[in-house]
């Protein structure tokens, strides 16, 4: 790639939004108020504002290999924080993806070096879903449960925090699980029932 090619594709993009409106970058340089926190993979093809049609200032993104909400991740929780207390977001929106290569390697035996205490994380994921995941004789659909299944459990763990616990009492914060599947485009709700969630873990991980 001629990383030329980037910047003239820049001086485009300027006259494309200028044309839109000529206030464009100075309405932008006035500050960000985002209604979403968009946490999703960092797979080149999953795209954040594109496949959910959204512009520059539209949603506040964190992306990490496989869309891990990980208690012990300064990096993910200060998105979070910084998204829940200060932007005041009022959805949050977890999305996995089909064809994720850290849930593919999460299933493989490996020593992958740095990668094994990330992925170990996912493979916590496969253990508490053991039984439904080993019922699937299909290896895809296996794999495919399992992004799915992950994303559920990023869902909880994002429950799991102080800040989303007082944004939902404080006004109403909600958290979505969302599969974008690589092969169609199509974005998928999983529908993750979010209040059922909060009252399953409230006994043990309420904070707030
Ligand atoms: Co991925």
């Amino acid at each position: 790639m001629d990383l030329k090619k980037v910047f003239e594709n820049n001086e485009s993009w300027i006259k494309k939004q200028l044309a839109i409106s000529e206030n464009y970058f100075d309405d932008l340089g006035k500050g960000q108020k985002p209604e979403l926190l968009y946490v999703g993979c960092s797979d080149s093809r999953v795209t954040a504002e594109d496949l959910m049609g959204l512009g520059p200032g539209e949603v506040f993104v964190h992306r990490n290999i496989a869309n891990m909400v990980i208690s012990i991740d300064l990096n993910v929780m200060s998105v979070v924080n910084y998204a829940v207390d200060h932007l005041k977001v009022n959805h949050i929106v977890v999305c996995g993806h089909y064809g994720c290569g850290g849930v593919k390697a999460a299933m493989q035996s490996a020593d992958l070096g740095i990668l094994n205490p990330w992925l170990r994380n996912i493979r916590d994921v496969y253990r508490i879903h053991k039984l439904e995941l080993n019922s699937i004789e299909c290896e895809e659909k296996r794999y495919d449960r399992l992004v799915e299944l992950n994303v559920k459990e990023q869902c909880v763990n994002l429950i799991k925090t102080a800040a989303v616990q007082k944004a939902y009492r404080d006004r109403g914060l909600t958290v979505h699980g969302w599969v974008f599947d690589v092969h169609t485009g199509k974005l998928i709700d999983l529908k993750i029932d979010f209040e059922k969630y909060l009252h399953d873990i409230m006994e043990i991980y309420h904070l707030d």
